[in-house]
């Protein structure tokens, strides 16, 4: 699970990470009243679970509290890729100086913790991996050890943070280990992590996502889970107990084992490539039995997604035969009827595939399109969505 940055900020403060005082709101008028407790300069920001907020317009700088009603008007309600704001946090104005990074991570693929970290901070970390991968400092945390001081001083020398600033950096980068830790996260990154023009460190911008198999153990992370505005769509999938998770793309998913669906998002997003960058948009697994309820309750979901362009269906008939699941997509489009408006790309193949093809062939559903490869049928469905 995702926390809000607000949430974040109260982890960080309960942990004695300094960070500035900030008030949520949900209304213009309750950010009006935010800025003028705080008082001076705050910066209003959207609450969203997405990066990317300051460039989207979701962060802005108030110098007074009418200005900060008046810039919450248009960040309240603003979609940011796809989230829209209904909560920002009002937070107290800070003089920087510099901006730096830190994060500390899961590192599955070494069993091991990670921690990333740089001087360069406040940019999209992954654009620096990527252009200046030089001044993205990695250190691998043993997570028996954790961090201590001398381990928090490794990363604050190898970041090549300022000598003069360890005395001030190393007890945060330690307190950050702890609600890592503690938390059972799999991820705390500060970006940025600030030097204000007075000389102190503030974690300006927290993200903090919690390992949900460990919920069990923190009687603070379910209420954490409820301030949530879980997605719709993924609120929706769960109630017909899809396995569908939400992402940013324009072509819908729809496959039968996760195997299948993940390797189905890289072929879209392959083919993507060649038809105006458009990528998945969800992962969606039908599971085994592809009956037509199951099938229509997947459509239903993707076609509630706004930002879904096409739809590519992709399934291999095992126990359940593809003459069961062209049956299924034709019941579906049936139950559904004019809910049903975004073309579809159908590629089936396994047990029982020309009985299904016939199948799909004979309804001749205007909105149908069957490609027999995986491939042809990612590259037809990119094309639709960037039609
Ligand atoms: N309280 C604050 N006082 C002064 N400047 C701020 C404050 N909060 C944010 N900023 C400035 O705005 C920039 C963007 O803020 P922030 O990092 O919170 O959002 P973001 O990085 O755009 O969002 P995301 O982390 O979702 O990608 C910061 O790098 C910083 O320069
Ligand atoms: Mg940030």
């Amino acid at each position: 699970m995702d926390l809000y940055e607000y949430q974040a900020r109260d982890l960080f403060e309960s942990y004695g990470v300094p960070v500035l005082a900030g008030i949520v709101a949900d209304t213009p008028a309750e950010v009006r009243a935010a800025a003028e407790k705080l008082g001076g300069t705050v910066v209003v920001k959207a609450q969203v679970k997405t990066g990317g907020r300051g460039k989207a317009g979701g962060v802005k700088v108030a110098h007074s509290p009418a200005e900060a009603e008046e810039l919450a008007e248009d960040i309240l309600g603003l979609d940011i890729k796809g989230h829209v704001v209904r909560r920002v946090m009002v937070a107290a104005g800070a003089r920087i100086a510099q901006e730096f990074y830190f994060s500390i991570l899961l590192d599955r693929a070494n069993r091991s913790y990670l921690s990333l970290s740089s001087v360069e901070g406040g940019m999209d970390i992954e654009q620096l991996a990527v252009e200046k991968p030089e001044a993205l400092a990695r250190i691998a945390i043993d997570p028996l050890a954790g961090i201590d001081t001398e381990k928090a001083t490794e990363i604050a020398r190898a970041a090549r943070f300022p000598e003069e600033l360890f005395d001030r950096i190393v007890p945060v980068i330690e307190r950050l280990w702890w609600v890592y830790r503690d938390e059972d996260a799999t991820l705390v990154e500060v970006n940025p992590l600030v030097l204000t023009e007075s000389g102190t460190i503030i974690a300006l911008d927290g993200k903090i996502t919690v390992d949900d198999n460990a919920v069990f153990r923190h009687e603070n992370h379910a209420a954490l889970a409820e301030a949530g505005d879980v997605d719709p769509l993924e609120a929706k999938a769960k109630e017909s107990d899809l396995n569908y998770v939400k992402l940013d793309g324009e072509v819908g998913i729809i496959g039968n084992g996760a195997g299948l669906v993940m390797s189905t998002l890289d072929v879209v997003s392959y083919a993507g490539e060649r038809h105006g960058g458009v990528k998945p948009a969800n992962f969606l697994d039908i599971g085994g039995g592809a009956s037509a309820e199951v099938m229509a309750a997947g459509l239903d979901v993707i076609l509630g997604d706004p930002q879904v362009k096409s739809v590519f269906v992709n399934v291999f008939g095992g126990i359940t035969a593809c003459d069961a699941v062209a049956n299924g997509i034709v019941g579906a489009l049936g139950k559904l009827g004019d809910a049903a408006t975004k073309p579809l790309v159908v590629r089936l193949d396994g047990n029982n595939v020309e009985e299904g093809r016939r199948i799909l062939a004979d309804a001749a559903h205007p909105l149908v399109t069957v490609v027999d490869t995986m491939d042809d049928a990612a590259d037809k469905a990119a094309e639709l969505a960037n039609a």
